[in-house]
């Protein structure tokens, strides 16, 4: 598991329509992917990303509604906007736009997320780490650090 790419999952808590994929994400993610659940993609900060990448993160998924299923309506197509243009800014500081993978589902992609967040991670493994960013020190096991 030490050599696997850390990688960020934002996941749309709606989007994953086969309860057997919610399952999966929820219980058998391998340890190298971080799952972080929102309500909507609408509510990604940047600087939610940016927390990520600075915390060690060689790569950030993002999984969300397709746009007209949105619940928030079109509060997927701002987010996607605004965390497009925060990639070209993280791309521009070091981290490779590549390094940043939206992904859209729909009712009949049962299965895919685990196909995306499989070729993702083959992905950023050709990459190699991204260490640039990763400025934040780590907590000390059991409490804060000194
Ligand atoms: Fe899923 Fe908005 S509710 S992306």
């Amino acid at each position: 598991m030490d050599n696997k790419p850390k990688i960020a999952f934002f996941q749309c808590q709606w989007c994953l329509y086969a309860p057997e994929d919610q399952e999966w994400v929820d219980s058998r993610l391998p340890e190298n992917i971080h799952l972080i659940k929102v309500p909507c993609t609408g509510r990604i900060d940047p600087l939610f990303v940016l927390n990520a990448v600075q915390g060690g993160a060689d790569g950030v998924v993002i999984s969300g509604c397709l746009p007209e299923k949105c619940h928030f309506k079109e509060g997927n197509l701002a987010a996607r906007r605004q965390l497009d243009s925060f990639s070209s800014f993280l791309d521009y500081i070091g981290y490779d736009q590549e390094r940043v993978h939206f992904v859209w589902l729909d009712l009949q992609d049962r299965g895919r997320i685990q196909r995306e967040l499989a070729d993702f991670e083959s992905q950023i493994s050709r990459l190699g780490p991204a260490e640039s960013l990763a400025t934040r020190v780590p907590l000390k096991e059991g409490g804060a650090n000194d």
